[in-house]
C-alpha cells in the first residue's frame, strides 16, 4: 500500500516535530520514499540529519538551496508527491496555507501540488480553539484537505487540552485511508467483528476463547485501504483501534448480535471473524460468586448463532476455526450458515493459531470454488478475502 509511494513530509516548527522522525522512519520502513521539507522554525526543534538519515534522501530547508539533485525547486517536489503531509502543522503554517501564501518551500509545494494533502496540526489548546485557527482548519477542509483531528493531553506548556500530535499509527492509518479511496470497493458498507466474545458468569468472571482479533482488526484495515466504509464491531482486545473505521465495543454473544443487525442494515457484506461463543451461562450472577465446599456446575446455554439469524441482501463471509477435518468442516458450515463463503482455518497448523500474525487458510465459495492459500500474514489474507469479495459484489451487481 505504501510501497514505492513517494510522500511529501513537511515538518513545522513545534515540540511535536521530534514525533516526525517516528513517522518517517515508519513510513520509509514499509517501503515508502519519503522527501522532507523542513520550515525555518522546525530547523530549531530538530536536525535535517535525522530525516537525512532515517529517509536517505536530502531534506529541503530552503527554497533557494541547491542540492546534488539540481532539479529540486519550488514544483519538483510537488510533481512526484503521491501525498503531502504536515506532521506536525502549526497553526501558522496553516494560516498561510489558507491564505494561499507561498514563500517558503512547504507552502510552494502546498500550492503547486495536484496530490492530496494531509495535515496534522499540532499545537496549544488555546491556539487550536482560537476561532481564527478554527475558520482556517474549515477552509482547508472544504478546499479537500485531510485534516486529523490532535489528541487530547499533556500539552508542552505542561497544561492539559486539546493539541497534541496522534500517534505514529494514526497517521498512518489515515495516509492509507487517503490511498484507498478509489480502491476497489470504494464506497461499500462493509461489516467487520472481530475478537473472542465474553459471555458473564458474575461481575468478575466470564467464559471466553483465544481470539486475538488479529484477523478481524486486518480484514478491517485492508477493507478501509480500499475504500470501503467499514464498521468493526469488536470484543475487549489488546489491539489498537483501526484509524478511519467506525469501531463499536461489545462483550458478549447477544450484544454482537444486537450490534451487527443494526450495523447491516445498509451493509453490502458481513465479515464474521470473531469467535462467538456457542454457549453462554444460563444465568448472570449478581454478585460475585463464593467459593463453597464442593464442586460448582455450570448450566449453559446456546448463544445467538449470528450469521445464520441476521438477514438481509448483503454478502455474508463466516470464519471456521477448526481442529480437524478442515474442509469438510468448513464446508457444512457454508451450507448450514447459508454463506457465500467460508475462510478454513486449522488453527492447529503451524504460524496459524491464535495470537499468531500468518494464518494458512482455505477459501470456500458458496458455488464450490475451493483456494488452498499458503502461510500468508492476516493483512494478506484479509486482501484475498477481500478480492473476492469484491468480485461477489460484482457479480451481484452491487
Ligand atoms: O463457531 P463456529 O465455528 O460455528 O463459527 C463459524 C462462523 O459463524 C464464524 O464466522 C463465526 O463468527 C460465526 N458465528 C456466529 N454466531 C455464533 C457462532 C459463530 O455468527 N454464535
Amino acid at each position: 500500500m505504501l510501497a514505492n509511494k513517494t510522500i511529501v513530509l513537511g515538518v513545522t516548527g513545534g515540540i511535536a516535530a521530534y514525533k516526525a522522525a517516528d513517522l518517517a522512519s515508519k513510513l520509509t520502513q514499509a517501503g515508502a520514499k519519503v522527501r522532507v521539507i523542513m520550515t525555518k522554525s522546525a530547523l530549531e526543534f530538530i536536525t535535517p540529519l535525522t530525516f537525512e538519515g532515517i529517509t536517505g534522501n536530502a531534506v529541503i530547508t530552503d527554497m533557494f538551496q541547491t542540492t546534488a539533485e539540481h532539479r529540486i525547486n519550488h514544483v519538483a517536489l510537488s510533481e512526484v508527491a503521491d501525498a503531502i503531509v504536515i506532521a506536525p502543522a502549526t497553526a501558522n503554517i496553516i494560516a498561510k496555507i489558507a491564505c494561499g501564501i507561498a514563500d517558503d518551500m512547504l507552502t510552494c509545494t502546498v500550492l503547486v501540488t495536484k496530490a492530496p494533502i494531509i495535515v496534522s496540526p499540532a499545537m496549544h489548546a488555546n491556539m487550536y480553539e482560537n476561532s481564527i485557527t478554527q475558520e482556517n482548519i474549515a477552509k482547508l477542509k472544504i478546499r479537500g484537505f485531510t485534516i486529523i483531528e490532535p489528541e487530547v493531553g499533556r500539552l508542552a506548556s505542561g497544561g492539559y487540552g486539546v493539541g497534541r500530535l496522534p500517534d505514529t499509527e494514526v497517521i498512518i492509518g489515515t495516509i492509507q485511508q487517503v490511498f484507498g479511496k478509489n480502491g476497489d470497493l470504494k464506497g461499500k458498507r462493509i461489516v467487520v467483528t472481530a475478537g473472542g466474545t465474553r459471555e458473564a458468569l458474575d461481575p468478575v468472571r466470564y467464559i471466553s476463547n483465544h481470539s486475538s482479533g488479529k484477523m478481524g482488526y486486518a480484514v478491517a484495515e485492508a477493507a478501509r485501504d480500499r475504500g470501503a466504509k467499514v464498521t468493526l464491531i469488536t470484543t475487549p482486545t489488546a489491539l489498537a483501534i483501526p484509524t478511519g473505521v467506525e469501531t463499536i465495543k461489545v462483550q458478549s454473544a447477544k450484544q454482537m448480535r444486537d450490534t451487527v443487525v443494526k450495523a447491516t442494515a445498509k451493509a453490502d457484506a458481513l465479515i464474521m471473524a470473531a469467535a462467538v461463543a456457542d454457549y453462554r451461562p444460563k444465568t448472570t450472577a449478581k454478585q460475585k460468586i463464593k467459593k463453597g465446599a464442593g464442586d460448582l456446575t455450570l448450566e449453559l446455554v446456546k448463544t445467538p448463532d449470528i450469521i445464520s439469524e441476521v438477514k438481509g441482501k448483503f454478502l455474508k463471509i463466516g470464519f471456521a476455526a477448526e481442529t480437524q477435518d478442515l474442509v469438510a468442516n468448513a464446508k457444512k458450515k457454508l451450507t448450514n450458515k447459508a454463506l457465500d463463503m467460508i475462510v478454513a482455518n486449522d488453527v492447529t497448523s503451524e504460524g496459524s493459531g491464535f495470537g499468531a500474525d500468518t494464518s494458512k487458510v482455505t477459501l470456500i465459495n458458496k458455488g464450490g470454488k475451493q483456494e488452498d492459500l499458503p502461510l500468508m500474514t492476516k493483512r494478506e489474507v484479509a486482501d484475498k478475502i477481500l478480492d473476492r469479495v469484491g468480485k461477489l459484489l460484482g457479480e451481484k451487481g452491487k
